[in-house]
Order: structure tokens, then sequence, then C-alpha cells
């Protein structure tokens, strides 16, 4: 390659087809076990070195995002930006890139976007200017960004289903028997992460611990049912945006299946037969409901 060909990642966007949450410890965070599974569907980034001393941050949406959006937040506080500021501040060494994200993944929707697109660069710049960072301090870098981040730096590295507990920091691959097929649908909803937990905080158990036997006999078997996943973050993204309680209905009733909330939401997926059905039930879902929704399927190892 040469110095200043560009890299182009597939920043995918992840599911939690099981999330299990415990009560807070003592530093107000929440103990997870979740089994996350990464996407065909997701962000392009692109890395490019320059010669010039500052880098450049082009963030926006794509064209072909499903549901147009602004990046309306500060770059400080992009969590890619951020994502190459720690990597500089840590290797002590200026990493001068010219930047472009388009976004396709929603900002709110428990898809892990913006953790997404955070382990791309950890992972881009790693490659571009040959950093040499082991698997252990890309894996900090990436938990000090986001409980999420850890998992789709796996993910861009090829591990593509893998179960994560701690504080999403400890992972192990989960292999897949065959591909799933799913319908996401992106509501025009948003749930803060934060808020989703606090909600959370109000209806649990007090000194429960998150279920790790059970996320990882789930993700074990063969084949995936819509009776065996669950969230223990549904509820409480419904009681911070109420009207995602009635988009799941309004998707569930339309398509028979159930309509599951990933993450801290506030998109759902629907799992479908195949590639044919995952078509047929994101056309049918937005036919009915009114709602974005765009066939999807588990990125292959
Ligand atoms: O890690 P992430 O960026 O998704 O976290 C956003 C917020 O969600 C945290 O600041 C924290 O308030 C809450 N959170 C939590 N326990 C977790 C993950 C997130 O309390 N395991």
């Amino acid at each position: 390659m040469t110095a200043d060909a560009p890299l182009t990642l597939h920043c995918p966007a992840k599911v939690n087809l099981a999330l299990s949450i415990g009560a807070p410890d003592d530093t107000g965070y929440h103990p997870l076990a979740s089994w996350m599974i990464a996407l065909t569907f997701g962000d392009s980034l692109t890395l490019r070195r320059t010669d010039s001393n500052e880098s450049r941050f082009n963030i926006g949406f794509a064209d072909d995002a499903p549901r147009p959006g602004a990046v309306d937040w500060p770059l400080a506080s992009d969590l890619a930006y951020r994502a190459h500021q720690q990597l500089e501040q840590a290797t002590r060494r200026a990493l001068p890139v010219d930047l472009t994200l388009a976004k396709r993944i929603p900002i709110g929707a428990g898809l892990g976007g913006g953790s997404s697109d955070a382990a791309g660069v950890l992972v881009g710049l790693n490659e571009l200017f040959e950093l040499n960072l082991t698997d252990a301090v890309l894996y900090e870098h990436a938990a000090a960004l986001g409980s999420d981040v850890p998992f789709l730096v796996a993910a861009l590295r090829g591990t593509t289903s893998a179960t994560a507990t701690g504080r999403g920091e400890r992972l192990r691959p989960a292999p897949l028997h065959q591909p799933i097929h799913l319908a996401l649908v992106l509501p025009e909803l948003a749930c803060a992460t934060g808020a989703v937990y606090k909600a959370f905080d109000q209806t649990m158990r007090p000194g429960a611990t998150a279920d790790e036997a059970t996320v990882r006999a789930i993700a074990a078997r063969s084949f995936v049912t819509d009776e065996a996943l669950f969230n223990d973050l549904a509820e409480p993204a419904c009681a911070v945006a109420p009207e995602l309680r009635d988009a799941q209905r309004q998707v569930a009733a339309a398509t028979d299946r159930r309509a599951h909330v990933t993450g801290s939401g506030a998109a759902m997926f629907v799992l479908a037969d195949d590639a044919h059905n995952a078509h047929a039930l994101a056309h049918h879902i937005t036919a009915r409901t009114g709602l974005v929704s765009v066939p999807a399927q588990s990125l292959s190892a």
C-alpha cells in the first residue's frame, strides 16, 4: 500500500439478540451480559494519511442513509473524533488523517453507530500508521470509549458474533451456524442510553447480577427463535420513549412476529427466514406502519 492510499472500512451496526443487565456497581455502571451480532448494514469510514499537520474530519450522513440525519453535536464529543484523540495521546504522536464518515446508522438507536465508528478509527489508525498496538491495548482503548466498542473492534477483525460480559470488554466468540436475517425498524425516536439505564434502575431487583449463563446458552443454540431472545432494557426504553411501545405493537401486528428492541433502543428488529423474506418484511413493515425499515443480515466472519 502506498503511503497515502485510503483505507475504507465498513463500520457495522450491531444488534443485541440477548441482553441481561445487573444492578449498578459503586461507580453507577451496570454489569451486562449480551449476545451481539454485527450486521451488513452500517456506516462507511475512509481514512487517508495526510502530509499536513492537521487532521480533517468530514462527518455526515450518507446520501443513501435510510433515515436522513444531521450531525448536530460538537466535533469534540463525536466518538470517532475522540477515538482519534485518544490514540494520538496514547502514542504521543500526531496521526494526521483526512477522515470521512458517511453515517447510515441512526443516532440513539441502540445499533452502536457511534461506537462502531470509534472502533473503525482505532482499527484503521493502527493499520494505517503501523502502530502495532497489541490486542490488549486496542481493547483497552475500545472499552474506555464505550461498552459496545470492544465488540465492534472484534467485529471489524472478523469476530462478528460474540458474547460480551463485564462492561462489555470480556468477549467470547459465538460462531453462527447459519446467517441471521432480519428487518431493522428505525422509528423517528432516539433513546439516550444513560436515561434508559436510569429508568432500568427504578425497576430492577437490588443486587441483581447479569445472567451470563442464560445469555451464553442462547448464543450456543444452533438456531435463533423469537421466544429465546430477550432484552432487559426494552421496558426501560419504552418508559423513556413511550411512542416506542406503540411502534413495537404496530410492527408486531403487521408481521405477526415479535419486534425486538436492540440495546437501549429505539431501533427494533424482526427475525426473518432468509434474505428474500427480510426484504419482503421490511417492505411490508413500511407499507403497513409508515416506519422506516431495512433488510440486513449478520456479517460473515
Ligand atoms: O458505554 P456507553 O457509552 O454506551 O454508555 C452510555 C451511558 O450509559 C453511561 O454513561 C452510563 O450512564 C450508562 N451505562 C451503564 N452501564 C453500562 C453501559 C452504559 O450504566 N453497562
